[in-house]
C-alpha cells in the first residue's frame, strides 16, 4: 500500500470536483472570521464538532454558514490558494474549482470580489505549474429566475468561466427546475455539469442528461438502482465524477467497499475521482488511497481513473495529450517495475 500511495501521490490527475467553500479549513474559518468579524465558534474544537457531519441537509448547513467569513478579495484569494498549493504537492496537475456564487451575492458580495480573489489565486496556481478553470454552481433550492439573473450579471466575467453546474439541496429540486437556465448557458458556450443522483432519485441523473445535456455528471452514485440507466451511460462513455469519501461521509454510498466505481469502469463509463470537500472528508489522494484499499483497486485501474479525469476534463486536446503521455509513461514504467 505504501509504494501505492506514493504512486497515487506522483500520478499526474486533475481535480474536476472540489469546491471552493469546501476548501475552508476549520483553522481557516476561525482566521478568516476573525479579521472580518464574523464570529461562528468559539474554539477548534467547537469547529471541529460544526464540522462533523452525517448527511447532506447537515452539511449543507455548516457549508453556507462557513462561507460567510469570505467577504474581501483577499479572503477568496487565500482560501484557493491554499487549495491550490495543497493540489499541487498532491500530483494534481490540473483542478476545475467549482463555486457557489449565491452563497456569496446573497449576503452582499459583489460578483467582481469573488472573481478578483478567483483570478489572484489562478495567476498564483499558474506560477507552480498548476492549470486552472472556474465552474459557477447554481444552489438547487433556490430559483430558477434568480440564476438566470445571475447567470446575465456574469457576462463581462464570462472569458473566466468556463462551465455552469447545479449543486447543493437535490431533494424536492429536480434538474428539470433548470431547463432554461441550462439553455441560455449553452447558448453562451459554457461547458455543462450538474451534481444529480448523489441524494435525489437516477432519474435526476436522465433528467440532467436529456433536459439540461451535461458534459458531466456529478456523483451519479445512484445509477445502479435503475440498470437501462447504467447501460446507457456505459455506452455513452458518460463522464462521472465521484467522491467516494463525501459519498460514504454524507450516507448515500454505506461503505466503500460497496462503491460502484469498478462497475462504473467494467460498464464504459468514464468515472474519475475528485475530494468534493476537502476540509470536511479529505484530499483527494485520501479519496484515490481510502478506495484502493477498500475497494482492492489494481494499480491499472487507478491509472484508469487518473486518465478519464483528463479525458473527461474541459481542457484543450492539446493539453489533454500532453498528461495522458505522462501518464502513460508512468503507467508503462510502474508495469515492468512489477
Ligand atoms: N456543495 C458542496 N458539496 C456538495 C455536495 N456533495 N452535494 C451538493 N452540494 C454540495
Ligand atoms: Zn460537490
Amino acid at each position: 500500500m505504501t509504494n501505492l500511495a506514493d504512486l497515487i501521490c506522483s500520478m499526474p490527475k486533475a481535480e474536476l470536483h472540489v469546491h471552493l467553500e469546501g476548501c475552508i479549513t476549520p483553522e481557516q474559518a476561525i482566521a478568516i472570521g476573525k479579521r472580518n468579524g464574523v464570529d461562528l465558534f468559539e474554539s477548534l474544537e467547537a469547529a471541529l464538532s460544526a464540522y462533523s457531519v452525517s448527511c447532506l441537509e447537515e452539511f449543507l448547513e455548516i457549508f453556507v454558514k462557513v462561507s460567510e467569513v469570505l467577504l474581501h478579495v483577499e479572503d477568496f484569494a487565500e482560501v484557493a490558494s491554499a487549495y491550490f498549493d495543497s493540489a499541487a504537492a498532491q500530483g494534481v496537475r490540473h483542478v476545475e474549482l467549482m463555486f457557489d456564487l449565491q452563497a456569496h451575492t446573497r449576503r452582499g458580495v459583489p460578483i467582481a470580489t469573488v472573481l478578483e480573489g478567483l483570478a489572484k489565486a489562478r495567476r498564483h496556481a499558474t506560477r507552480s505549474g498548476l492549470s486552472t478553470l472556474l465552474i459557477v454552481n447554481f444552489m438547487r433550492e433556490r430559483s430558477e429566475k434568480e440564476a438566470i439573473e445571475l447567470l446575465s450579471s456574469l457576462v463581462p466575467y464570462r472569458s473566466q468561466i468556463v462551465a455552469l453546474g447545479i449543486d447543493s439541496a437535490e431533494t424536492g429540486h429536480p434538474p428539470r427546475k433548470f431547463t432554461r437556465l441550462f439553455r441560455e448557458a449553452r447558448a453562451m458556450g459554457l461547458k455543462l455539469v450538474a451534481h444529480a443522483g448523489f441524494e435525489g432519485p437516477p432519474t435526476d441523473i436522465e433528467e440532467a442528461m436529456d433536459l439540461l445535456q451535461v458534459d458531466r455528471v456529478d456523483h451519479g452514485n445512484r445509477v445502479y438502482e435503475r440498470p437501462e440507466l447504467a447501460r446507457r451511460l456505459g455506452s455513452a462513455h458518460a463522464a462521472i465524477t465521484v467522491c467516494p469519501l463525501a459519498e460514504v461521509n454524507l450516507g448515500v454510498i454505506a461503505s466503500l467497499a460497496e462503491h460502484p466505481i469498478r462497475q462504473m469502469l467494467l460498464d464504459g463509463m468514464r468515472p474519475s475521482v475528485h475530494s468534493d470537500d476537502p476540509a470536511w472528508f479529505g484530499s483527494i489522494t485520501e479519496n484515490y488511497t481510502s478506495l484502493v484499499k477498500e475497494r482492492a483497486l489494481t494499480p491499472s485501474e487507478v491509472f484508469e481513473l487518473a486518465r478519464n479525469s483528463f479525458t473527461t476534463s474541459f481542457l484543450p486536446a492539446s493539453s489533454v495529450s500532453s498528461h495522458l503521455a505522462e501518464l502513460d509513461a508512468m503507467a508503462e514504467s510502474n508495469m515492468r517495475s512489477q
